[in-house]
């Protein structure tokens, strides 16, 4: 039997973990738009079906799917179900994420382990369970959320910038095996976007979310203008995404000198201890 040809726009199927909220659910939002099947998939259910239910009012094709990204397990068998419904999966966004900041000496070895099974072994879980079907399919597309911290060192997020460099390593790894097998492989590494992510990490002894905010010398991208980015970028096949032109234009200097970057950050560290340790909120 021919395999039927797939319609480019309308029998798209995507997992997006972490589609409950900000990035995530922005990407939910614009590959609807697109015509594609949605999973938004997230730990935080009842925020899953909600955007899944404002999606399918509007017309669209989604659906809710309760996830923990540290579990393989139910990682594993949340892809499963969705292959054995659709019959195949055409992107797997793996971009659930937390963020851990503050001291490393004040960050407990419980905070670390949790940011390492979040953020970079849900991707992990993510990449492997939908790995195995895009083989058989010899098609799709593997987008792992990082962040520019996963190229160059933030200051007083240490665990999360570990996470985001091997989420990048891991991506930039596999594409090349993964592009003899017609499967694509993008590592996603965005700058500062206004969503939640911030006020729901988790922070040592002193540091607020807000006092981070406030530390953070750049303007935050538009959540939807970023989701829009990212798909521009997908499109074109690239390795990696980075945006916007700051992040951009730091990673060319850490690049040109990686000893310059880190006396930078060296000089700034007291500024952002300052301005973390906001104790009005
Ligand atoms: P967000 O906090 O708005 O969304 C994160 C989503 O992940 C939430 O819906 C949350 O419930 C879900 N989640 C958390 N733990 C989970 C788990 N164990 N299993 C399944 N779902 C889980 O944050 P945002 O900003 O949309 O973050 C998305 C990704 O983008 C993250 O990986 C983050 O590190 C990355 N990123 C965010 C940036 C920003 O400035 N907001 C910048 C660069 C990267």
């Amino acid at each position: 039997m021919q395999p039927q040809a797939m319609n480019p726009r309308q029998d798209k199927v995507a997992i997006v973990t972490g589609g409950a909220s900000g990035i995530g659910r922005s990407i939910c939002m614009a590959l609807c738009r697109q015509g594609a099947t949605v999973i938004v998939a997230d730990i935080d259910r009842p925020a899953a079906e909600l955007v899944a239910a404002n999606l399918t009012r509007e017309g669209y094709r989604a659906r809710a799917l309760e996830l923990d990204v540290s579990s393989a397990d139910a990682v594993a068998a949340g892809v499963d179900a969705v292959v054995a419904e659709f019959g195949h999966i055409d992107w797997m966004f793996n971009n659930a994420g937390i963020v851990v900041g503050g001291e490393v000496q004040d960050i407990d070895t419980r905070a670390w382990r949790r940011i390492v099974d979040v953020n970079f072994l849900g991707v992990v879980h993510g990449t492997h369970a939908a790995y195995q079907h895009m083989l058989r399919q010899r098609s799709g597309h593997i987008v792992n959320v990082a962040s520019m911290y996963g190229l160059f060192p933030g200051i007083l997020v240490a665990p999360y910038v570990a996470t985001k460099h091997a989420v990048v390593g891991m991506s930039l790894a596999l594409r090349s095996e993964a592009r003899r097998q017609g499967v694509r492989v993008t590592a996603v590494c965005p700058g500062f976007i206004r969503t939640g992510l911030l006020h729901s990490g988790q922070y040592s002894r002193g540091f607020t979310a807000k006092g981070l905010e406030q530390s953070i010398p750049f303007g935050f991208t538009d959540v939807d203008a970023a989701a829009a980015t990212i798909l521009r970028g997908l499109r074109r096949n690239r390795a990696l995404v980075v945006f916007p032109l700051y992040a951009r234009i730091t990673w060319w200097i850490y690049r040109l000198s990686p000893w310059l970057m880190i006396f930078i950050n060296r000089l700034a560290t007291p500024f952002y201890l300052k301005k973390a340790h906001d104790r009005h909120s």
